[in-house]
This record gives C-alpha cells, structure tokens and sequence, in this order.
C-alpha cells in the first residue's frame, strides 16, 4: 500500500507541512509495510498549470512527469487543505489541474482541513464540490479538520483533550482510507471504467 500526502500551502514553513508530515509519521506506525509519498506544494511549488503541457512541453512536462509517476503509483491520497481567506490556497487548486491526468483514477481520498482558528470547514466543502470531477478522486465521506492547528500534533505526546481526541479521529479516519484503498483496486481491476470515453465528468 502507497500513500500520497499533498500539503496544499504556499508557505515552505506551513502547519499544513507539519500536519502532512504528521500523517506520513502515523501511517508508518499503523501500517509499517505501507509506504508515503509526500508533496508539499510550500517546499516544491509546481508552476501555474498552463496548455502547452498537451503539447508536450518539456518545460511544464518536466516537473509534473515525476510527480505524477509517484501518485499513479499510490493507492490512496491524503490532502492537507489550509482555509486561506475562506478557499483553499491557488497552488492546490493548480494541483488538481495537473492531477486530471488519470493519476488519481477512482483512488480513495481523505481531506484533511487546517485552520489556525476554529474555522477549517470550508476547504472540506470546496474540494468537495470539484476537485474529483476531472480527477475522478473518490473522497471518502470521512475527513478530518485540524482546529487550533498551532496547539496540534505538536511531537509523539498529546498537549490536551482536544489534541488527544483529534489523532484518534485522524488515525481512525486513516484506517477508514485504508480499507478504501482495497476497495476501490477492485472497482479499476472490474474492466467497468472507461477512461478513454469518459475522461471528464459531467
Ligand atoms: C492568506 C491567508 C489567509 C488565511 N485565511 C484564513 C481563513 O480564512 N480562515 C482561517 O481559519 N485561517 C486563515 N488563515 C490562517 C491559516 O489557517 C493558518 O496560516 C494555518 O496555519 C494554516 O495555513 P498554513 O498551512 O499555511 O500554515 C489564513 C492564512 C493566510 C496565510
């Protein structure tokens, strides 16, 4: 089993990062034979998507060809959304473009929303809304949203109640992914999909 974590802030020094890097941690404990690619847009920013990539262009094709190598070759995908003015921030956002090539084809995903105050809830609902039409990523309807992001998984130990409770969540949303992700290699071994006719959805 291989995960792709993609921690969707601009910032190189992000909490989105430490959550990211968090979760790659945990799923090495609950699971030591998996493994986890992880992409932070902060440290390695992708450029803004732009049409030549069907042309071909080295210069775009590049840096997203390794990149997308790593998540076609995950099982499950985990995105790390930071509430940037109530949306998620434009480099994930970019992301999904680029990842409409196929490398997420009907492969369970968690989203996972950050907020350094209480709110978090709206980059659940955006990715929600569209992200998967193009990518064809199944969210599962568990997710998960760090609060407080700054008093949170901070180190192995819990800091309170309510940082004890949120890694229970996490690790059971996590377990949750895991049984997806065997799931749905059914669903793409069914010979059902149809990628060629239907490469976008409705
Ligand atoms: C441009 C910008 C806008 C933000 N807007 C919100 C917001 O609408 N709601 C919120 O809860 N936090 C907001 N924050 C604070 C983030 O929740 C905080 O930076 C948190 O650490 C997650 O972002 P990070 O992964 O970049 O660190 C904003 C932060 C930035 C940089």
């Amino acid at each position: 089993m291989k995960y792709a974590i993609v921690s969707g802030s601009h910032r190189p020094q992000s909490q989105s990062g430490k959550v990211a890097r968090y979760i790659a941690a945990r799923l090495a404990v609950l699971n030591p034979q998996a493994s986890s690619y992880v992409l932070d847009l902060g440290k390695t920013p992708l450029p803004l998507w732009d049409e030549s990539i069907w042309q071909g262009d080295p210069k775009i094709l590049d840096i997203w060809k390794p990149v997308s190598a790593e998540l076609a070759d995950s099982d499950a995908a985990i995105f790390v959304a930071p509430e940037w003015g109530g949306m998620v921030p434009a480099a994930l956002k970019n992301f999904f473009l680029f990842a409409s090539d196929g490398s997420f084809y009907h492969k369970p995903g968690l989203i996972v929303g950050v907020s350094a105050s209480r709110n978090g809830a709206y980059p659940v609902a955006e990715l929600r809304v569209s992200s998967y039409k193009n990518t064809h990523i199944q969210y599962i309807s568990e997710h998960v949203i760090v609060r407080q992001v700054g008093d949170a998984l901070n180190g192995d130990i819990p800091q309170s109640d309510d940082d004890a409770s949120l890694r229970k969540r996490l690790d059971y949303s996590l377990s949750v992914l895991a049984e997806y992700a065997g799931a749905l290699q059914q669903v793409r071994a069914s010979g059902v999909l149809n990628r060629k006719d239907y490469p976008f959805g409705m």
